[in-house]
């Protein structure tokens, strides 16, 4: 009996060690087997829930990735860098067959990234480049720099400002920039300077707070209330009676945090109008904001179509196929250069917010 038991225990151990050599050769190392092909399920660790657009982008995806016949794990990282890597590595032992990520830090994912693949899971980088790593597979955004240059274009315009070499009468500007752990802050802010530069040279535009670096400009987590404070600050120690003209805003939700200082500070009345105030994102209360005259400008970033991209790049990998890039030059994330698909941004002031109707972004409710 004893003799038996110990055959047992014996045979079922050389069993379960053979299999797990089998395992490891078919996996190269790894401990995981992903899932592929349809009915796998996609990991989408979304960055924050405090900003409409990413609710949107999370289930536009889980919804068309659903419907395109995989499962899905939608996750939200609540801004903190700690809980997206948890979120991620979660996905990974779990199996998911694709990760789709928007980092909240795009430094902070390299060992998590190297653990994906090591189990063999693809990673498409979604909106946000993911920096510092080889692990990362395809890109999916907008023409970031375009969308600086959207938003700096319209200043020029609305400021008349003209050929930079025609001279003028000098305009005020304050400048911010978006979170300095977010890649996508340096391609905006560089699309806005080129644009913007040739008038500082020139002296039709002038920064009065002096501000004019990036990095004097950033703004963390792109949070709103941070961007409030900063220009409560700059109003106060620069303006006096002096009048801001403008302000290159490069997201919604930091416009609505300078629209609150300059608010504050007494701007906002027939004699003393806002400024020109740029942003991105089209979110519903910045459109509104645009219809009432306080915000003047917003960058519509249509997140179905990015999903639809993210979906069909998944779709790809998944069933071994190459999906489809137009670009591979653009987007060095210090390790490889990632083939990108970017989609075209679009400028939206007042003049044509009817074309978020027409899309079928909002409803002609939504904005009345
Ligand atoms: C960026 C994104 C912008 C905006 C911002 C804040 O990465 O490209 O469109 O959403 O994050 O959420």
């Amino acid at each position: 009996m004893r003799t038996r038991t110990l055959l047992i225990t014996v045979s079922t151990a050389l069993l379960t060690a053979g299999l797990a050599a089998c395992g490891q050769e078919a996996r190269g190392g790894s401990r995981y087997e992903p899932d592929t092909g349809k009915g796998a399920t996609i990991g989408l660790a979304m960055p924050t829930k405090s900003s409409e657009r990413w609710i949107a982008d999370g289930e536009n995806m889980a919804k068309q990735f659903e419907k395109a016949g995989y499962r899905t794990d939608l996750q939200y990282g609540d801004n903190k860098v700690e809980n997206q890597i948890a979120q991620l590595e979660n996905m990974i032992t779990k199996g998911h067959g694709l990760l789709v990520v928007a980092a909240i830090d795009g430094s902070a994912l390299t060992e998590v990234m190297r653990r994906a693949h090591d189990a063999h899971i693809p990673v498409i980088s979604y909106d946000r480049l993911i920096l510092g790593t080889e692990h990362v597979d395809y890109y999916a955004s907008f023409d970031n720099e375009r969308v600086g240059r959207l938003e700096a274009e319209y200043i020029v315009k609305k400021l008349k400002l003209g050929k930079p070499d025609k001279g003028g009468d000098p305009h005020t500007i304050e400048l911010f920039a978006g979170s300095p752990d977010d890649n996508n802050t340096r391609y905006f802010w560089s699309g806005a300077m080129r644009v913007l530069k040739p008038y500082f040279t020139s002296g039709q535009l002038t920064v009065r707070s002096g501000q004019r670096r990036m990095n004097q400009a950033t703004t963390l987590r792109w949070d709103g209330g941070t961007a409030q404070k900063r220009m409560d600050d700059l109003i106060s120690k620069n303006y006096g009676s002096a009048r801001v003209d403008a302000v290159l805003s490069p997201y919604d939700g930091i416009s609505i945090g300078v629209i609150s200082a300059l608010k504050s500070a007494g701007y906002g009345s027939k004699d003393r109008p806002l400024p020109v105030i740029t942003g991105q994102d089209a979110e519903l209360a910045s459109v509104k904001s645009i219809i009432r005259g306080e915000q003047t400008q917003t960058v519509f970033k249509d997140t179905r179509k990015l999903a639809a991209r993210t979906v069909a790049m998944g779709d790809a990998v998944l069933n071994g196929r190459k999906p489809k890039v137009n670009n591979t030059t653009d987007y060095d994330n210090g390790k490889k250069v990632v083939p990108s698909f970017l989609l075209d941004p679009v400028s939206v002031d007042k003049y044509n917010t009817r074309l978020l109707v027409d899309e079928g972004y909002f409803t002609a409710g939504q904005l009345s």
